[in-house]
Order: structure tokens, then sequence, then C-alpha cells
């Protein structure tokens, strides 16, 4: 049994990075620095030019030859990638926009209204400017909104922004959208691993499983070549819907020892596949870690949609594919034990589930 709790305060006090971003015109506080092998230009890795995939999901509700060759350029994306990006997603254009628009003009406010929604470790909802809770360590050049949709008994809409007034209706409405779209690339995923169309959701829980939206808001930094806006990770959770910055680049996807920048089409979600996907699929699917580079000139918006499983119920190996070649190489672990490590150490690439591999 894991006895660690999250801690109850942030180990030293909070700075806002869209302060900073006011305030530093020509250097960064040593405390972004990143160290020299992290950094966007380092040495040790390239920057790529190529895109993840592009997959049409109209396909899936074509004719069987259109269904087929879709379910497989999904297959592919995630054998290969672990990322990709879909379009004719079902998901209105309109309320895309909408979302990323009122989130905009929630960081455009005062800093005084923003703060009424500060968050703490204990449970990350709210306003917040680091990940983990380690002192003195290197932080990112960003600041955060996280939310809860589901579990509904998580659901609290005071810890929603009430400002501006179309945020919560539109972050609602956005959020049912997201999770009837997860439910059916879950199918998509069991049947690509030869499972039964429900068998990842029924893993996650059924109808128990969590849903939470943390925007990422990334201000412009004087000095975008010694930082990251998030450092590398992949994501603890089931899978995420990205909804990028329109008009701003920045997320990265590592491919071998290379950096890919992702090329967001418009009104597309980036896809990728989180850690517990990649124990239930026993590493058939494996988690990817990617990272943000910020600019000197320009802000950027994302909001990331986490699907999870539920919280307390062990998350281990599907038996289905479990083979004399292919042992379980994880040990189950529940996802509030598991986001435990991420919520203390804050990002560090695929150090986590890398250490839930079976002795
Ligand atoms: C995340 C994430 C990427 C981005 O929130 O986990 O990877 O482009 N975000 O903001
Ligand atoms: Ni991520």
């Amino acid at each position: 049994m894991n006895t660690i709790i999250s801690p109850q305060e942030w180990p030293e006090p909070i700075v806002r990075v869209q302060s900073l971003s006011q305030t530093c015109t020509d250097s960064i506080p040593e405390r972004y620095i990143k160290p020299l092998s992290d950094r966007p230009s380092s040495e040790a890795d390239h920057v790529v030019d190529a895109n993840i995939p592009i997959i049409d999901l109209s396909g899936l509700y074509g004719d069987p030859d259109a269904r087929a060759s879709t379910l497989r350029q999904i297959s592919e994306a995630c054998n290969e990638w672990g990322f990709f990006q879909i379009v004719n997603h079902g998901v209105s254009h309109e309320l895309m926009d909408m979302a990323r628009e009122t989130w905009r003009q929630f960081f455009r406010l005062p800093l005084e209204v923003k703060q009424k929604y500060a968050n703490s470790p204990k449970t990350y909802e709210g306003y917040g400017s680091r990940l983990g809770v380690e002192k003195g360590a290197i932080l990112d050049w960003s600041d955060y909104y996280y939310l809860h949709y589901l579990p509904f008994s998580l659901k609290d809409h005071n810890k929603w922004p009430a400002h501006p007034p179309s945020c919560r209706e539109v972050c609602d409405e956005y959020g049912r959208e997201l999770v009837k779209l997860c439910g059916r690339l879950m199918k998509v995923l069991s049947i690509n691993l030869g499972l039964e169309e429900d068998f990842l959701q029924k893993s996650f829980g059924g109808e128990d499983i969590g849903a939470c939206l943390r925007v990422n808001f990334y201000p412009k930094c004087p000095r975008p070549e010694l930082t990251l806006g998030l450092s590398s990770h992949s994501d603890p959770g089931g899978m995420t819907l990205l909804l990028s910055d329109d008009q701003v680049p920045g997320l990265q996807v590592r491919k071998g020892h290379n950096w890919i920048t992702v090329k967001p089409v418009p009104h597309a979600f980036i896809v990728n596949i989180g850690d517990q996907i990649q124990v239930v699929s026993n590493a058939n699917y494996k988690s990817v870690e990617h990272r943000v580079v910020v600019n000197s000139n320009k802000e950027r918006v994302s909001l990331a949609f986490f699907y999870n499983p539920k919280s307390n119920i062990p998350i281990g190996p599907a038996k289905e594919l479990v083979k004399p070649d292919k042992p379980a190489l994880y040990t189950a672990m529940t996802f509030d034990e598991y986001r435990l490590f991420i919520r203390l150490r804050g990002p560090c690439g695929k150090s986590h589930v890398e250490a839930l591999k079976s002795p």
C-alpha cells in the first residue's frame, strides 16, 4: 500500500510566469534555465522537419473498406508514433474555437482575478504555475488551469472560472463532446489490439472513468533557447486529446533521438497514448515523450483533455495480451497511486511508467 500523500501546500511561493514575462525583457530567472542537455537546441537531440500522421475519422463511418483502412491507419499511428492528429472527428469547429477563445480571455484577466483560483498540490485544481513539489526544482515557462469533469463527484463549478461569463457553459459542452470522442477512440484501439470493442473502456472502469482538462498558457519568453514551456514527459493517464493553438506551434514529439515539431492542422485534435494504455496493452502501444518550446514574440494556449481510468481500481496488463513470449511487463497499480509520481516530482520523461516494470 502506498502511503505517500500529496502535500497540502507548495514548497515555495508561487510566481506567475505571465507576470515574469511582463517584467523580464532580456533575461529569465535562473530557476527557469534548463541544464544544457534539456534545452531545445541540445546537441544530443535534433529537431527534424516531419509531421505526425493526420487521420480522417470520417472513414470509420463509411463503407467497410473505408472503415478497415481508417482502422489500419490508426493502428500504424499507435504502433509507430503514439501520436496522431484527427480530422472529421465530429466535434463542432465552432465549439473548439469558442473553448480556446474563452481560455485566452481567462488568461488575459488581471492577475488578482485569476489568483482567486490559485491551486494547491493537494488536488491541482485551479490556476497553477508548477507541476511537482520538489523544493528548488527547475521550473517550466508556463501557467495552467486544471479542472475535473469526471467522475461527476469531483466536478465542482465553483472551482471553474466565473469569467469570462461563457467559460463554464462552453467548458461543459466541450467536455461532453470530448468524452464521447474518447469513447469512440477507445473502441477503435480495443479492436486494433485484437480485443472486444469495449475492452479498454471496461478495464478503465466502464462508466466511472475520469476526465479532466489542463489549459496550458505559455507566455512570451525573452530567452526561449534556455528553457521549456513544458519539460519532456509522457501523459500519465489513458489518452489525451490536445487542442493546440491554431497560430503558434510549440509541441514537440520524441522519435528516437529526434524531436518532431507538430504542425497543427486547423480544427484537428492531437491524440496521444498515455501511460495507462501502455500498461493495459502490455506495451503493444507505448506512451511517447513530448515537450513544449516557447517563443520570444508569441504566447501560446493549448487545451489538453485527459481521459483516465477510474482512480481506485488496479490497472495492469490485459490477460489477453500476456503470452508465453510476452509476459506481463507491469505490476498493477491504481491511477491514484500512479499519478502521485508526477504530482510530486513533476514531468520527468518516461521514468514513471518505467518504474512500474515488473522485477
Ligand atoms: C500536456 C501537454 C502540450 C501542449 O498538457 O500534457 O503535453 O502543446 N501539452 O501544450
Ligand atoms: Ni502531455
